[in-house]
C-alpha cells in the first residue's frame, strides 16, 4: 500500500486530498512565492489525526509542511512540489476558558481574532495583536512567535504561552498544559517551539495567558518632522503615561506618499512630515485621561517635537487612524511585485539606517518605490520595494541592506521569521555556533528532516 493510500485508511478520505481536489489556497502562503502542489493536502482534525499522519509520514521519510492561516511572508508555509501540506484548518476549536487562573485553551488552527473575542467575551484580554488578526492562527503564531502591533507593551507571543501541546516528528504527543505560573522543572520546551517556525513539532492545542482587560485606548495621529524627534515622543509618552503605551507605529514620508499614488489612502496632514506616528494609550475615557494625553501631545507640540497631533475623537475616528497603518496590505495586493523586509534596528541606529537604505535604493534600483513603516516603539521596520521591472537587480541593494542590519546589531528578521526567504541572512544575526547548536537540536527532534524541511535553515536528514 502507498503512504497516501494509508494515509487515506487511517484518516478517512475526506481528510486526504490530492491534484484537483486541493483548494488552490493551500498551493501559496503570503510571501508570493510562485504557487506549488503539494502531493497531498491533509486536513487533522484531532490531535491523534497529526500524530497518525507524522507517524506514518516519519516512516516513510515523506516531508511535510504545516499550514495555518498562510498569511506568513516568508514562506514558512509555502508547500514544496516533494512535500505533504498539513493544514490546521479543521482544528480551530476555542476550548477551555478558565477565569480563576485566567487562560484559555484552543486548538492551533483557531485565528487570533477568535482568541481576542473569546477574552473579551469574558472581560479579559489577550495581549496579542497584528494585521492578519482575521487568518492566522494561534499555532503559526506560536510557532513565528508572532509580534505585531502591541509589543512594546505587552511582549511578543512567547510571553503569552501557559502551555503547549504538540506531535513530534515520530508521532509521540507532547503536553505541557498546565497552568500554574511557576514551573521550574527542567527544559521549558514549549518555549522552544516559539519561534521555531514548525521545524521541530507541529503544535496541535496552546493554553495562553490572559489579562485583565487594560482601560480603553485613546488613539491620537502624530507629525513629527525627525526620527529622532519621533523617539523622544515615545520616551515622553511612556514616562507621562506610565508604562500604558500600547502601540506606537510609524509611516514615513514615503509610506504615505506610495499610498497616495496608488489611490489607497488620503494623507492626513495638510503639510506632509517625514513621520506620521500613529499612538494609543490605554488610559481610560474619563475626563481625566483625556486630559492627561491631551496636554501631553499639546506640550510636545509646544516645544517642536511635535508638529501636529490628531485625536481621535470616536471609534470612526480611531478606526480611520488605524486604516492608515493598515494600508499596507492594500499595497501589497496593489503590486504584486513587493520584496519585504522586516528587520529590527537598535533604536539609536534607526535614523542612519533609513537613510543608508533609502539613498542605497535611489541609486541602485532606479525607478523603483521604497515605503517605510513599522513598529517604531520596538525598533521593528518593515521596508517593502515595488521594483520598477522584475529583472531588476536586487542582489546587490539586499547585500548592502543585509549587511548595514548586520553592522548596526540587528536583526534580520523582527517578527516575520527565516522562512525559507530569509535562509540565506540567518548568519547576518546568529553566529555558526549558535546554527550549529539549532542543528543538533532539530536532528535530536527530527533525524529524518521530515518537518518543514530547509525552512530557518537546511537540514538533511541523517538517518
Ligand atoms: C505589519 C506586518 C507586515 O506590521 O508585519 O503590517
Ligand atoms: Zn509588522
Amino acid at each position: 500500500m502507498t503512504l497516501l493510500q494509508t494515509l487515506t485508511e487511517q484518516l478517512g478520505e475526506n481528510k486526504v486530498s490530492v491534484g484537483e481536489q486541493i483548494p488552490a489556497k493551500h498551493f501559496s502562503d503570503a510571501s508570493l512565492f510562485p504557487p506549488t502542489v503539494p502531493i497531498a493536502l491533509v486536513r487533522p482534525s484531532t490531535t491523534l489525526d497529526v500524530s497518525n499522519i507524522l507517524r506514518l509520514c516519519n516512516a516513510a521519510r515523506q516531508p511535510v509542511v504545516v499550514q495555518g492561516g498562510l498569511t506568513g511572508l516568508v514562506g514558512g508555509a509555502h508547500p514544496k512540489g516533494d512535500e505533504i501540506a498539513i493544514t490546521m484548518e479543521n482544528m480551530s476549536a476555542i476550548g477551555e476558558i478558565d477565569v480563576v487562573n485566567r487562560t484559555i485553551t484552543v486548538q492551533a488552527g483557531a485565528t487570533l481574532a477568535q482568541v481576542q473575542e473569546a477574552a473579551s467575551g469574558v472581560g479579559f484580554f489577550y495581549g496579542v495583536d497584528l494585521g492578519a488578526r482575521n487568518s492566522c492562527t494561534i499555532g503559526g503564531n506560536v510557532a513565528t512567535n508572532a509580534g505585531g502591533v502591541q509589543v512594546l507593551r505587552y511582549g511578543t507571543t512567547r510571553r503569552h504561552i501557559a502551555g503547549v501541546e504538540a506531535v513530534l516528528p515520530d508521532g509521540t504527543v507532547i503536553s505541557s498544559m498546565s497552568k500554574v505560573m511557576k514551573n521550574n522543572t527542567g527544559y521549558d520546551w514549549p518555549q522552544l517551539m516559539a519561534g521555531s517556525e514548525g521545524t521541530l513539532a507541529v503544535i496541535t492545542r496552546v493554553c495562553l495567558n490572559l489579562m485583565v482587560a487594560p482601560k480603553p485606548l485613546l488613539t491620537a495621529l502624530c507629525a513629527a518632522n525627525s526620527i529622532e524627534d519621533a523617539l523622544l515622543v515615545c520616551r515622553r509618552l511612556q514616562e507621562k503615561f506610565d508604562g500604558k503605551l500600547v502601540t506606537y507605529e510609524a509611516m514615513w514620508r514615503n509610506y504615505m506618499e506610495a499610498g497616495e499614488h496608488w489611490g489607497l489612502l488620503t494623507a492626513p496632514f495638510n503639510t506632509a512630515p517625514d513621520i506620521t506616528l500613529l499612538v494609543e494609550a490605554a488610559l481610560g475615557m474619563d475626563e481625566a485621561a483625556r486630559a492627561l494625553f491631551e496636554t501631553t501631545l499639546f506640550e510636545m507640540l509646544e516645544d517642536g517635537l511635535l508638529h501636529d497631533a490628531l485625536i481621535a475623537q470616536s471609534e470612526s475616528d480611531r478606526l480611520r487612524f488605524w486604516q492608515l497603518r493598515e494600508a499596507n496590505y492594500e499595497y501589497y495586493r496593489h503590486a504584486s511585485k513587493e520584496i519585504h523586509y522586516d528587520i529590527a534596528v537598535p533604536l539609536d541606529r534607526i535614523a542612519g539606517f533609513v537613510d543608508f537604505a533609502e539613498t542605497s535604493a535611489r541609486q541602485t534600483l532606479p525607478g523603483s518605490r521604497i515605503v517605510v513603516y513599522g513598529h517604531l516603539g520596538d525598533g521593528n521596520l518593515h521596508v517593502a520595494i515595488y521594483p520598477a521591472d522584475a529583472a531588476q537587480a536586487i542582489i546587490p541593494f539586499e547585500t548592502a541592506f543585509y549587511d548595514a542590519v548586520k553592522a548596526c546589531g540587528g536583526s534580520v528578521s523582527a517578527e516575520h521569521g527565516i522562512g525559507v526567504a530569509k535562509l540565506k541572512h540567518l548568519l547576518h544575526t546568529r553566529s555558526e555556533e549558535e546554527l550549529q547548536l539549532m542543528r543538533t537540536i532539530k536532528t535530536a527532534l527530527d533525524p529524518h528532516a521530515i518537518l518543514n524541511r530547509d525552512r530557518v535553515f537546511t537540514a538533511k536528514p541523517v538517518l
